[in-house]
């Protein structure tokens, strides 16, 4: 459990902004999925190598979105076999290094189906096909449906095996992932549209993947997501289409968010308060280039004024140091300041952000010259500097040597 006494000590140790991790929090998200053969950690929600590397260590598998993050899950100790890149767009560097360490990968275009044969390395391939619906907390999420760049579209499937197969492919995996925090509604439809899709597929696939998309309740009144319900589902429906197409199936589940979000707090230091006529202002030292949820998608992040539980509050809206107007962590999805209670606070106050756990660090910049924050994970209550704060040499050296 990480309280506030100990979130304020290592922000006094650390400095703020501060991300803090919590371990033992994400091995029990993963121990609820267990309904599922393989958990596949979607690590663009969180690609930090401590955690990789414990999650290789329990012996997860590992999606990766390019190249890059192939590397990285090399590096944090994923044997290739337990790594899959899935893209709808395979850039050079990405080809290169598929095709150097033989990985798999989940093809969400069909255009990729040639390159990636000809690299030379696995013959395998996962097909991500757009089912023609999507989910998702936002329409920037989601990702199945007519408006949607991603996946193979339904129709299409049976035409993109056989393009697979004429390339020297063997298609091994089908995958749906419709959108990130879709809601529950969407399992019905997503079973069936899987059925289907098997049903036209080639007996070589021996795997499916909902993808990930598992919803959290950022908010106190969200209802927690019926997990147990959600891969019960998906058990008896891979069950039952075994049974029909006499082979087993393994269910995979490619959780990114459901893992990480919650054991994620963001810890942030009040550096000034002020009045205008429409808002009460708590400006902090964290802003869109820490947290770009807020920004990005109008999301919304619990706050806590640390050590002061109880204490009377009022409306205030929390901004960032940015020089840009949007830079507001407490915003509504059109960008209009929405308040949230908190205590009368003062410069040197320490404010919890909350389940930032998820494309928090992820997503973070160094827009208006900022360094990325550092890091502390904490497990079985021990906390450990994971990810130094960068320095002004790290954010000069691409440019410095050039820099005639
Ligand atoms: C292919 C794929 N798998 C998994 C995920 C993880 O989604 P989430 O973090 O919502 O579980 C994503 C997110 O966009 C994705 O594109």
């Amino acid at each position: 459990m990480i309280d506030d006494a100990l979130l304020a000590r290592l922000a006094a140790e650390h400095g703020t902004p501060l991300y803090v991790l919590d371990l033992d929090r994400v091995r029990a998200q993963v121990a609820r999925l267990d309904a599922f053969d393989v958990v596949r950690y979607a690590q663009k929600a969180h690609p930090g190598l401590a955690l990789l590397r414990a999650l290789a260590a329990d012996g997860l598998a590992v999606d990766a979105t390019g190249g890059y993050e192939v590397e990285r899950a090399l590096v944090a100790g994923f044997d290739a076999a337990r790594i899959e890149l899935a893209t709808d767009v395979l850039d050079r560097h990405a080809l290169a290094t598929v095709a150097r360490h033989g990985v798999r990968v989940n093809l969400g275009s069909t255009d990729l189906i040639e390159p990636y044969a000809a690299a030379g390395g696995s013959r395998e391939c996962t097909l991500r096909v757009n089912p023609g619906f999507g989910g998702g907390h936002s329409r920037r999420v989601t990702t199945g449906g007519p408006h949607s760049k991603h996946g193979i579209w339904h129709t299409e499937l049976a035409a993109a095996c056989a393009r697979a197969q004429a390339a020297g492919l063997v298609v091994t995996g089908l995958h749906v992932h419709i959108g990130s925090g879709a809601a529950l509604e969407e399992l019905a439809p997503t079973l069936e549209a899987m059925g289907r899709l098997l049903r036209a597929a080639p007996a070589s696939v021996a795997r499916v993947s909902p993808g990930g998309g598992l919803p959290v309740p950022y908010r106190a009144e969200d209802a927690e997501f019926p997990v147990e319900r959600y891969g019960a589902a998906w058990r008896a429906a891979r069950d039952a289409w075994s049974a029909a197409l006499g082979r087993p199936l393994e269910l995979e589940v490619e959780p990114g968010r459901y893992l990480v979000a919650q054991a994620g707090t963001l810890v942030t230091e009040v550096r000034a308060t002020k009045r205008t006529p429409a808002w009460d202002w708590v400006l902090v030292d964290a802003g869109f280039h820490t947290l770009a949820r807020p920004m990005l998608y109008g999301a919304y992040h619990r706050i806590d004024a640390l050590g002061r539980d109880g204490a009377p509050t009022r409306s205030q809206v929390v901004a960032g140091p940015l020089c840009e107007a949007g830079d507001v962590l407490t915003q509504d999805a059109a960008g209009a300041p929405r308040p949230v209670p908190l205590p009368e606070l003062a410069p040197g106050d320490l404010l919890a952000v909350r389940d930032v756990g998820a494309y928090g660090l992820a997503m973070a910049s160094n827009y208006n010259g900022f360094a990325l924050p550092a890091e502390v994970l904490v497990t079985g209550g021990a906390a450990r500097l994971v990810r130094r704060r960068q320095t002004l040499d790290d954010l000069l050296a691409p440019e410095r040597d050039l820099d005639a």
